[in-house]
């Protein structure tokens, strides 16, 4: 399997501000080769983006969707208009929807069965609080989340879907989980969906890592054996700093 980067633009960029950074991106992830890029603008760029992306191999992500395929759902985007922007996946339960937006390990788990319906490929983020991690609750949290996303999926539907860790403490807040902590949750994650589906199916399920990932950290996050990518925030509004990220140096 490929390693996978994404970019989670998260509110950020309108679609001139988004364009010259595609236009960066293009440029500079020119020769990354062996990586799996993926970008995901706010729904308002998704369709100018995949216009100026044609042919560059970047593809791109829809940040959240509604699990309904249509109707009276004011404010909402489905799978099959992520689908029409030319989405190949999408960013499913992140801590930022879950903290604000209410969602739960059950909307979270519609929203996986809307996605892959609509044949787009789900990253569905996990991860503990400080709380949470401070009272010894982080496998248990992780273990949770992680069993009600995929709650009643068969095991053939794995290969399209992308388990992020993103520990809630490290996003946005400089706080990277050392890559020996990450790895410890990541391992556990790979055990647990050992446990919960035959081997075979989740051979090649990528768990990505999350939270206040930079520059000067990937190249150690990636040498971990279970950490098969990343989930970039901050980093990924700058054209370098992703691009570096992107093109991590294999220790
Ligand atoms: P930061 O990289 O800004 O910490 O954000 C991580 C994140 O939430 C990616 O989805």
């Amino acid at each position: 399997m490929l390693p996978l980067i994404a970019g989670n633009w998260k509110m950020n960029m309108d679609i001139d501000q988004g364009a010259a950074l595609v236009f960066r991106l293009r440029d500079l992830l020119r020769n990354v080769q062996a990586v799996e890029i993926v970008i995901a603008p706010p729904f308002t760029s998704l369709h100018h983006l995949n216009h100026l992306l044609a042919d560059s191999g970047i593809k791109l992500a829809g940040q959240d969707l509604f699990w309904e395929k249509s109707g009276a759902y004011t404010g909402e985007i489905s799978g099959e208009m992520l689908k029409s922007t030319g989405c190949k996946y999408v960013i499913v339960g992140h801590s930022e929807r879950r903290q604000l937006f209410g969602e739960t390990d059950e909307t979270v788990r519609r929203k996986v069965v809307a996605a892959l319906r609509h044949g787009l490929k789900p990253i569905v983020c996990v991860g503990e609080t400080l709380d949470e991690r401070e009272a010894g609750k982080t496998l248990s949290r992780v273990r949770t989340q992680v069993s009600g996303a995929l709650s009643g999926l068969a095991g053939s539907a794995m290969k399209e879907v992308t388990i992020a860790y993103e520990p809630v403490w490290a996003i946005g807040t400089g706080k990277t989980a050392k890559s020996q902590e990450a790895e410890e949750v990541h391992n556990f994650i790979r055990e647990l969906l050992h446990e919960l589906f035959d081997r075979e199916s989740v051979r090649n399920v990528r768990i990505i890592y999350g939270g206040s990932v930079k520059p000067d950290n990937i190249d150690e996050l990636m040498a971990q054996p279970n950490i098969d990518g990343a989930l970039v925030g901050g980093a990924s509004l700058k054209a370098e700093d992703f691009a570096r990220i992107a093109g991590f140096q294999r220790l």
